[in-house]
């Protein structure tokens, strides 16, 4: 069997309303918007309502995905959701977004991949329609970081944002055709980027939660030096089982982190900024839901055209790498 087995149909992203800038955390903790920008690119980020929760904005998502591929939800055979801010521990978030979107023909897993979570959802889905075990498949990564996030911390809480990017899958046709994936992890890394409570090794407790056990804990250092090299390799060797050459891409659509990051990325694979795809400024990170509210926000954008090369890449905890070739 050889690829393409997937064409995207639709794309569809959602972030909340809320704009939070660096204008207002530096009240709360001892940063500078001069800092933010400079280290990381980050102008803003969008933060969940009170009582939105992740799969209110990844159901939000998948709707816009489905009217984009003109498709209902009827038509979609499974549900395959990315997050490290399911709305429970367990069940999987793609049940309950399985329900609020009424797809009641659908089976829902979740994958956990941290940020790279969307690729490895993407791959995945490949999987169940390479093997005929869905057609129609929506991938969607949604995230709530502001709930995992230490609102004191100022190593991270500048960081992250929440949002929620989709799309919809089906049997490759002539166009959006999924042409090579590459993913990797390196489980030796485990404690460089993690929430160490809330799981078996550290329940809940009055103690864990004292200690911040059940907020995002990060070696940002060690993750940077990381992923500035990660992100270059994985996209080179996506592009490599493409069968393309690294000045065939048209756009560069990265897991949006940091600016620095995402320069030396660019600049490994040789491309000029025109043909990298940013809006890490008005988002920040938003993990799982990085690349496909990027994707859907660039070809809102007029961004891609039938034909282009696009490059989707992404690292993130674990640490997970992955990155796709996607022919529009
Ligand atoms: N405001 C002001 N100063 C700060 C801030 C802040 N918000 N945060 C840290 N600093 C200080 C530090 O305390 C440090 O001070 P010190 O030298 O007195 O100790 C100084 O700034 C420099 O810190 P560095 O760590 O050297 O800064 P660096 O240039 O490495 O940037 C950053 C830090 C932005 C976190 C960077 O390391 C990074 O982007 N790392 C990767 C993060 C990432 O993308 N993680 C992915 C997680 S997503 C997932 O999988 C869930």
């Amino acid at each position: 069997m050889t690829r393409p087995f997937l064409s995207i149909l639709g794309t569809g992203h959602y972030v909340p309303e809320r704009v939070l800038t660096n204008a207002e955390l530096e009240k709360t903790i001892d940063t500078s918007d001069e800092w933010i920008r400079s280290r990381t690119g980050i102008r803003e980020r969008r933060i969940a309502a009170l009582g939105e929760r992740t799969t209110d904005m990844g159901a939000e998502a998948c709707r816009r995905a489905l009217a984009d591929a003109g498709l209902g939800v009827g038509d979609v055979d499974a549900i395959v959701a990315a997050t490290i801010t399911p709305d429970y521990p367990w069940p999987a978030a793609a049940c309950v977004i399985q329900d609020k979107l009424g797809a009641k023909g659908a089976f829902a897993l979740d994958v956990q991949a941290a940020c790279s979570g969307f690729i490895f959802g993407l791959s995945a889905a490949e999987g169940l329609i390479a093997t005929g075990a869905a057609r129609r498949v929506l991938v969607v990564g949604a995230e709530k970081l502001s709930s995992i996030t230490d609102w004191k911390d100022r190593n991270t809480c500048v960081l992250f944002g929440d949002g929620s990017g989709a799309v919809v899958v089906g049997p490759a046709n002539g166009r959006a055709r999924l042409m090579s994936v590459y993913q990797g992890s390196d489980g030796s890394m485990v404690p460089k980027l993690l929430q160490p409570g809330g799981g078996s090794v550290c329940p809940a407790s009055a103690e864990s939660v004292a200690n911040g056990m059940h907020f995002l804990k990060m070696d940002g250092k060690e993750v940077f030096k990381f992923a500035v090299r990660i992100m270059g390799e994985a996209s080179a060797e996506a592009v490599k089982r493409a069968g393309w050459k690294n000045e065939d891409v048209s756009l560069f659509i990265p897991h949006q982190a940091n600016q620095r990051i995402i320069d030396a990325a660019a600049k490994f694979m040789g491309l000029p900024s025109e043909r990298v795809f940013v809006n890490v400024d008005r988002y920040g990170n938003t993990s799982a839901a990085s690349v496909p509210i990027a994707l859907d926000e660039a070809r809102r954008a007029g961004r891609i055209k039938d034909g282009d090369k696009l490059v989707m890449v992404a690292f993130g905890g674990g640490l997970t790498w992955g990155a796709c070739a996607v022919q529009w």
